[in-house]
């Protein structure tokens, strides 16, 4: 039955590529096979297009009123009253857009097969199945991705903490919907918020396991917290079903190489979120590398025998999350960020037999007549480092 499923979506997918386009819902592109090496970029942080945050004078004036009459605020209302978040809407917006096209560039240039989301696809309240979550899903993402390599490439897609602000309905927005409104959207095979996919090359293979990480957050499950929802209550008391099928996956995989792709950062340079201890333990005993967002800045931190990829920084970069660019100790191997500013950018990974190849790009930010954040070149990497160890 799998099998007959898979060669359906496989002769799908092909038919797709040689007829020109592939049709909208028509079934899941997924990355080449068979390539000796295969180049994905790794994106995070970006979802800022479209977002109309609830007016000023509801949230200054009105939302107190409430508050003392004791009307409970939809926490999607609370977090679309996010003072400092609506503060930059203008130039996240503009970051974004020229960070996409950034990203475009750099990703034709290297041939990328692939897009892996690390999550905050949609600030500030996620995407769900009302007019405005569908107008969000086209603005911010379908047009937004959608020239030159983007057309066909299709994103392994992921759940951050604005993804999960709606609960359940975002949820199931993401996973379930967004892949039949576009088949670049991929989102597993089971219309669950984990999930995992491999990449086959000529001769290596690569197992990606995504979670949730929302549910292991435990500041989240605070009554005041934004992200306290029916969907993180439930998630939250069943961890150990994410830690299994992590270990489980690793366990039953020969692959070469062997990825967590989630939202969270544990080693960071703003707040280590330990409470993710019991999967990175995971990812150690299997030699493993992590792949994360929420920070918004690039980086690379080196700790617990793991190697960690931050890549937040594909829509509104920020300062304080890379340290001002001072490293808070050794295990801080590249912070996107100076004492001025963070880097717009994101990071691809050349995967073949004999290693892993990571390159920060890092844009040069030149935005209304001024520099943020001037790198000579921006069509080469800041920073690269390589992985050779295979994954146990
Ligand atoms: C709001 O709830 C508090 C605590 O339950 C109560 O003391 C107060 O009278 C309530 N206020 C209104 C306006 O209902
Ligand atoms: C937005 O960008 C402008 C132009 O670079 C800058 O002067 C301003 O401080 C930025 N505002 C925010 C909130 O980041
Ligand atoms: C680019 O990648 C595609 C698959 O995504 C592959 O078929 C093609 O051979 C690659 N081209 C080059 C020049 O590497
Ligand atoms: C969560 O579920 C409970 C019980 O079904 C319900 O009473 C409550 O209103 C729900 N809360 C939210 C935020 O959906
Ligand atoms: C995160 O953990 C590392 C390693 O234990 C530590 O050196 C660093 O100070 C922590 N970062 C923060 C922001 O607390
Ligand atoms: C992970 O590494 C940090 C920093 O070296 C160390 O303090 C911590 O004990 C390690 N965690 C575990 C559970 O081994």
């Amino acid at each position: 039955m799998s099998v007959l499923l898979c060669s359906a979506l496989l002769a799908c997918c092909v038919i797709g590529i040689a007829s020109g386009k592939p049709q909208k819902g028509q079934g899941r592109i997924t990355a080449t096979k068979g390539l000796k090496k295969l180049t994905v970029g790794i994106v995070g942080d970006y979802g800022w297009t479209g977002w109309n945050p609830a007016n000023e004078y509801f949230c200054n004036e009105i939302k107190p009123i409430f508050a003392a009459n004791n009307i409970t605020l939809p926490r999607e209302v609370q977090k679309d009253c996010d003072a400092s978040d609506r503060s930059v809407i203008h130039n996240a917006t503009a970051l974004q857009t020229s960070t996409s096209n950034y990203i475009g560039q750099i990703c034709a240039m290297k041939n990328c097969s692939a897009f892996i989301s690390v999550g905050d696809n949609f600030y500030d309240s996620g995407v769900d199945f009302t007019t405005t979550g569908i107008n969000r899903f086209q603005e911010a993402w379908v047009d937004m991705y959608a020239q030159g390599i983007f057309e066909y490439t299709p994103w392994y897609q992921c759940l951050g903490n604005h993804d999960i602000v709606q609960g359940q309905a975002g949820v199931d927005f993401e996973t379930k919907l967004a892949p039949l409104y576009d088949d670049r959207w991929y989102f597993g095979t089971e219309g669950l918020p984990y999930y995992t996919y491999d990449l086959v090359g000529h001769d290596w293979t690569a197992t990606f396991v995504v979670l949730d990480s929302d549910c292991f957050i435990d500041k989240y499950q605070k009554d005041t917290s934004p992200y306290n929802n029916n969907y993180t209550i439930s998630c939250h008391q069943d961890t150990q079903t994410q830690v299994d099928f992590l270990a489980e996956t690793f366990a039953n995989s020969n692959a070469d190489w062997k990825f967590l792709q989630l939202h969270h950062p544990m080693l960071s340079s703003h707040a280590n979120y330990t409470e993710l201890w019991p999967l990175i333990s995971v990812v150690e005993q299997h030699n493993g590398v992590v792949l994360n967002g929420h920070d918004h800045c690039a980086a690379h931190y080196y700790g617990n025998n793991t190697n960690f990829v931050l890549s937040g920084a594909a829509g509104f970069p920020d300062l304080v999350d890379c340290n001002y660019g001072v490293p808070l100790g050794p295990y801080v191997k590249f912070l996107g960020s100076n004492s001025k500013a963070a880097a717009n950018g994101f990071v691809t990974m050349e995967i073949s037999s004999k290693e892993l190849v990571f390159e920060y790009y890092i844009r040069n930010m030149q935005y209304d007549g001024g520099d943020l954040y001037p790198v000579k070149n921006d069509m080469q990497p800041s920073y690269s480092f390589k992985v050779k160890e295979h994954a146990w």
